[in-house]
């Protein structure tokens, strides 16, 4: 099925963009992002929920361009963390840190644990005019002891999905998005679309 449309995808992250492009594009939906309008001011996801900052951002790119609008917000969620670091996964070693850092202050709260059990749970907010729809996508894995692979971004490197002895960081992009919270919580907003 083919749809010639056009969306908003409020997103300015490379990675997430190559991703979800990838899927989209095969289905005739052409992405605008927030890298073309960079004159305007992104939204803070200062929401304490990740249903609260992915609407709250589509509902804003919405107003902004008119375009029927997506959003997503994801969070790592690790059982013997009690879900932390999940809504604050971007900022979990502080304001403005790397990747990195978050995923060395993850391993160091990790430490001599043994239940290394965790999930990605993305939310895409869909939001045109009046319309507002959300999808969820969860992918259960765990989390490794250190690092492996190049691939990807964020926590990808120390986590490895269930039925999997690779890393995200090790799979193809393609491989990820067939498994990845991302890729499963669009294809329920796909399945909406049909
Ligand atoms: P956001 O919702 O995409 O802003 O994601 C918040 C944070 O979660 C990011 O800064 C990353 O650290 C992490 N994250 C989101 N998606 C992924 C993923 O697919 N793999 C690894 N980390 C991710």
């Amino acid at each position: 099925m083919q749809f010639q449309t056009t969306l908003f995808l409020a997103s300015a992250n490379p990675h997430k963009i190559e991703e979800l492009e990838q899927i989209l594009k095969s289905l005739g939906i052409n992405l605008k992002t927030t890298r073309d309008f960079p004159e305007r001011e992104d939204v803070e996801e200062d929401q304490l929920t990740l249903e609260g900052n992915a609407l709250k951002k589509a509902r804003f790119w919405n107003q902004e361009t008119g375009l029927p609008s997506l959003a997503d917000d994801t969070g790592l969620e690790v059982d013997a963390l009690n879900g932390a670091p999940g809504v604050w996964s971007a900022r979990y070693a502080g304001e403005g840190v790397t990747y990195r850092q978050n995923v060395e202050k993850l391993l160091k709260e990790m430490e001599g644990e043994a239940n290394r059990e965790a999930q990605f749970r993305t939310v895409i907010a869909f939001v045109d005019g009046e319309l507002e729809k959300l999808f969820e996508g969860i992918c259960k894995g765990e989390i490794i002891h250190e690092p492996r692979g190049s691939k990807g971004f964020g926590y990808d490197p120390i986590f490895a999905p269930k039925g999997f002895d690779k890393t995200f960081a090790e799979l193809s992009p393609k491989e990820k998005n067939l498994i990845s919270h991302r890729g499963l919580a669009l294809q329920e907003f796909i399945k909406f679309l049909k």
